[in-house]
């Protein structure tokens, strides 16, 4: 007895020294001879609110719209490289919270955004934003950054671009309906990129106004204020509808719309929250950004699954006509689309390596082996309370 339990200890221990020395040596020697160097760093590129009013501040703005501009063009005109999908909505009686990613080949990108148009309650804008870039072979986040300031920039540009194909080349006058945090880029896409020299103002909010005219009048553009949409938009070429209200509006109707105008519908961008009545979107072709994500947000939420629509890509590639006559309306009904983040996180990534801004932060943690996260605890315990410990009081 005495003797069998030594043989089968011997065999045992024979076989665990057999299996778990080889494993053992194999992982310690990956381990140890993992060189300083070539432990993998990942530093994301910071951009904050400050970074970006920076690079806005130093470019000049009329530049960063007119590059963000031709980046989202650069990226429309390579629709099909992209793995798209409508964004994700989380919805409540007060607002909205989205994700909206896309992906090509190299690069993947997501925006968190809101929409809460009563937070200024709250002395808090209606929208806000951070995004990221990160890299398609490895999933790490290459950038992070602020997109508030930076949608307001896409948005402009996007409106821009969309109107460059769509409205008359001679249009010298734009209604601004809706004169908040959004407006002013608007105003200054339309005046850089399209050459629109007057604003008509109307905000049922008086404040927002005075605002609007102040920050345009310091930057040496025209604007009239109106006590009514109607009496605003009359005679103009291009109509912006930039409001906020999570309702089903109707800011413009069919009677205050004229030959050869060119709508450009902003705000109407989530289910119940729309700005045009339908007659208005029957007046003429109307053009989208992603139809599948537009039929559920845009103002076309109105209309049956089989009014005609036409995305934008295939207007700037070329492939369809956008306007086929100066007397014709023209509608772009935009939502925002995750492809414009992309672009815009793009640019402003490139500016920053530009101008050598290289603020990172550590959000990934740098392990002295891939498959030690454990012992990044450890390395990062410091003098403080053992890690155990802090599990027992957290428990
Ligand atoms: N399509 C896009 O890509 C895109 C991107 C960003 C924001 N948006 C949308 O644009 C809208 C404006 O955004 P913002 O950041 O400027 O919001 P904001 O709250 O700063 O400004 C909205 C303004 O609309 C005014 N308004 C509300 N109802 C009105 C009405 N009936 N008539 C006239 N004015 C009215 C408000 O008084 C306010 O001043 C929001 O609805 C937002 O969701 C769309």
């Amino acid at each position: 007895m005495h003797t069998k339990l030594i043989i089968l200890f011997g065999v045992d221990f024979l076989q665990y020294w057999l299996i778990a020395i080889p494993q053992k040596e194999t992982t310690m020697s990956n381990h140890s001879s993992l060189r300083k160097d070539a432990i993998r760093r990942v530093n994301t590129l910071f951009l904050s609110a400050e970074r970006v009013a920076e690079i806005i501040n130093r470019k000049g703005i009329a530049e960063c719209i007119a590059g963000v501009a031709a980046y989202i063009k650069q990226d429309f005109l390579r629709w099909n490289d992209f793995d798209k999908c409508a964004r994700v909505a989380n919805h409540s009686a007060v607002g909205v919270i989205e994700l909206m990613p896309v992906a090509d080949a190299r690069t993947y990108a997501f925006k968190y955004v809101n929409g809460h148009p009563a937070n200024y309650r709250y002395n808090l804008p209606t929208v806000m934003a951070f995004g990221v870039l990160a890299d398609v072979e490895t999933g790490i986040p290459n950038l992070i950054s602020e997109l508030t300031i930076t949608t307001a920039i896409r948005t402009a540009a996007m409106s821009a671009v969309a109107a460059g194909a769509l409205a008359r080349s001679d249009s010298r006058t734009m209604a601004l309906i809706g004169n908040g945090a959004q407006s002013e880029f608007q105003a200054l896409a339309f005046h850089h990129l399209l050459g629109i020299e007057t604003f008509h103002l109307f905000d049922i909010d008086p404040n927002a106004t005075d605002k609007l005219v102040a920050n345009l009048a310091r930057i040496g553009l025209k604007s009239r204020r109106f006590s009514d949409v109607r009496t605003a938009v009359k005679g103009c070429d291009i109509v912006t509808t930039v409001t906020a209200d999570k309702t089903n509006a109707t800011i413009l109707t069919a009677d205050m719309v004229e030959p050869g105008m060119h709508i450009n519908g902003v705000g109407g961008d989530c289910p119940g929250k729309t700005e045009l009545h339908a007659d208005v979107l029957r007046k003429g072709p109307v053009f989208c950004e992603f139809e599948p994500q537009s039929r559920i947000e845009g103002d076309m939420q109105q209309m049956p699954a089989d009014f005609p629509v036409t995305e934008l890509w295939q207007v700037l590639s070329g492939q369809v006509v956008g306007r086929s006559s100066a007397d014709q309306v023209t509608i772009y009904d935009s939502v925002g689309f995750a492809l414009e983040d992309y672009s815009a996180l793009r640019y402003m990534r490139d500016v920053a390596a530009e101008l050598k801004m290289t603020e990172t932060v550590s959000l990934i943690p740098t392990l002295a082996h891939p498959k030690d996260l454990f012992g990044f605890l450890a390395e990062n315990r410091g003098a403080k309370r053992p890690l155990l410990a802090a599990v027992a009081v957290a428990a």
